[in-house]
């Protein structure tokens, strides 16, 4: 139970609804818990009137008696179906209202937490802890908690009414319940157990083909459909099995429940027929005793279902506890600086990726002058695109320090450090959505405005391609829109960072997919987008660095050279190398 206790403070919040939920609650018993009585009178008036010995002057008023208890029944039921209404109009649309916020806090947490989480845990995980567990701690809050008040409600009236009739009769006829609570605590744990295992036999099941399904072109092309035909059967099987079983457990439970209110009923009448014949109770006693048992045979059952509801939920809201504690390792400092301009420098920099202790920086230090270009190369896997990481802080540096404007990257406002910088990854990604708005992405609402979406895309070079689109900016991308070739996202990367016109820029590698003519192009836009700005160009064809005003040479996490294109030729030492072995090759 414990983990639901972080839900009070939502419940706190909904106080009223619950409030109203249980009164509502109490008056749709109260109409309920009546209408037996109502039977009851009718039946003993109907047996002393079949009784007594004809008197044709009373039919009248036997009439009028039944007319009077038939229209009481109907309302009182009608009454107790409104407040049922009502009962749900509030406390289930509570847990709705409470299983919106909680994903939104959810949620919340996730754009707060840093890289290192997302590169720890599965998508699969983070997608069910929104969905699957959110439901089933909503589960805890609408239903469990509803049926747990009806519980002690109904319970406390009906039993009252009952006790007054005849107290051991009661007994007797509430023997088998506890019993029924019972078992249907324990159908409903094997239920849930074997639900579990049809989730995850579906989730495997949706996972296979959702890979293959992305995976298309490589499965054609190397011809494995066969293949995949049959492990997919497999798959399939493993889900059936796990449906028949539950279907097994499923197909229990109804029966269990009927034989036990078949096992009460047939108590109550036993043991009221013995009391009737002594004359302690009359006919309609048990004929009321009777319904009442069976109003109460619901409510018992659910005991043993909310029971397991409730741990289940438990055990959801403890997994989304423990991460709800999380903290992002990357956090604001007290009285973040917000202004974010000068130079930036890398001092005695090293770093570890904490997920895989790959030490990707080694002792590395330079700095970029405010204004100026500096380009980054080096062999595949040197450290570049973690350099890039450290200077929009998605991870923060193992050893050393950058520093901004001479402060500590810390010192900064996390918010107004992204916003400064124009940040291209190396691993392109585009929204399924238009092309205009992945343009203007990083835009705040009130600053989007066509003018700069087509500047931008000009600057980028990929104006002409996304005019020659039927619906040019409106295209959709992504699954069921156009497929673009890997040099138009590049470039439409490249656009959504530039036109933000930010005043520190990163470039990861984002011309590597773009022919050498439109590489220039865009190298000559940049040019003029970059004046007075400070950028890094990351790349490995020394065409795309060479106008650097400083070059850096990097080697396994190592800085080994630095200066610009000239004096590095000058030096005539591995970027030489380098360069000289890119011209062989053109
Ligand atoms: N998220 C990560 N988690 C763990 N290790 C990583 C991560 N990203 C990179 N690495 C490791 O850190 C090292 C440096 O990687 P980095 O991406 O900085 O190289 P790079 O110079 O950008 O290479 P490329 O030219 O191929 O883009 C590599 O050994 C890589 O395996
Ligand atoms: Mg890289």
């Amino acid at each position: 139970m414990k983990p639901l206790f972080y839900l009070n403070k939502y419940l706190l919040k909904y106080k009223w609804r619950l409030v109203l939920g249980t009164i509502f609650i109490i008056f749709s018993n109260l109409f309920g818990a009546y209408m037996p009585s109502i039977v009851n009178t009718a039946t003993d008036n109907i047996i002393e009137y079949t009784n007594s010995s004809v008197h044709k002057d009373g039919e009248q008023s036997i009439m009028m008696l039944a007319l009077y208890l038939a229209g009481t029944y109907v309302f009182l039921s009608f009454m107790k179906g409104v407040f049922l209404f009502f009962t749900r109009q509030t406390i289930i649309i509570m847990s709705r209202l409470i299983e919106y916020d909680l994903k939104n806090e959810i949620y919340n947490k996730y754009q707060a937490l840093d890289m290192s989480f997302y590169k720890s845990n599965k998508t699969g995980d983070i997608m069910n802890r929104i969905s699957e567990d959110v439901s089933k701690v909503r589960m805890y809050l609408g239903p469990a908690i509803m049926y747990s008040i009806n519980l002690v409600v109904l319970f406390v009236l009906v039993i009252s009414f009952m006790l007054r009739i005849n107290v051991e009769l009661t007994l007797y006829a509430l023997m088998p319940l506890p019993i029924m609570s019972f078992l249907v605590y324990k159908v409903s744990r094997i239920i849930n157990m074997k639900s579990e295992k049809v989730q995850i036999s579906q989730s495997n099941l949706s996972s296979f083909v959702q890979e293959k399904i992305s995976g298309i072109r490589v499965l054609k092309a190397y011809n494995r459909s066969n293949h995949f035909i049959e492990e997919f059967k497999e798959e399939t099987l493993n889900y059936q099995i796990a449906n028949l079983s539950l279907a097994k457990t499923n197909a229990l439970f109804m029966p269990v429940i009927i034989f036990l209110i078949g096992l009460s009923t047939t108590i109550t009448i036993y043991v009221g027929g013995e009391k009737a014949i002594d004359g302690k109770i009359d006919i309609g006693d048990i004929l009321q005793f009777v319904i009442y048992v069976n109003m109460l045979t619901w409510p018992f059952a659910s005991v043993g279902w909310v029971t397991s509801m409730v741990q289940r939920a438990a055990a959801s809201q403890k997994r989304l506890n423990e991460f709800l504690e999380l903290e992002s390792e990357i956090k604001n400092a007290k009285n973040p600086i917000k202004d974010i301009k000068g130079s930036i420098e890398f001092k005695n920099v090293s770093f570890r990726y904490p997920e895989s202790n790959i030490l990707a920086l080694n002792q590395v230090s330079f700095s970029i002058e405010e204004g100026t270009v500096v380009g980054i190369t080096g062999k595949t896997g040197c450290g570049k695109s973690t350099i890039a990481n450290l200077m929009c802080r998605l991870y923060d540096v193992t050893e050393g320090e950058i520093l901004i404007n001479n402060k500590n990257i810390k010192a900064y406002d996390i918010s107004a450090l992204r916003t400064a910088f124009g940040y291209v990854p190396q691993e392109v990604f585009l929204f399924s959505d238009t092309v205009a708005n992945n343009i203007s992405f990083g835009l705040k609402d009130g600053e989007v405005n066509e003018a700069k979406i087509i500047q931008a895309a000009k600057d980028a070079q990929v104006y002409e391609n996304i005019i020659n689109f039927e619906e040019g900016f409106e295209t959709k991308i992504g699954e069921k829109g156009v497929t673009l070739s890997g040099g138009q996202k590049q470039r439409l990367s490249i656009a959504r960072a530039i036109i933000k016109s930010p005043d520190y820029m990163i470039f990861d590698d984002c011309l590597s997919a773009v022919d050498t003519h439109t590489e220039e192009n865009i190298l000559k836009n940049l040019d003029r987008i970059m004046k007075n700005k400070t950028a890094v160009l990351i790349g490995h064809r020394i065409s795309t660095l060479k106008n650097a005003d400083r070059i850096l040479l990097f080697d396994k996490g190592k800085l080994i050279e630095q200066g610009s294109h000239e004096s590095l030729l000058a030096n005539k030492k591995e970027y030489f190398e380098l360069y000289e072995r890119q011209h062989v090759k053109k």
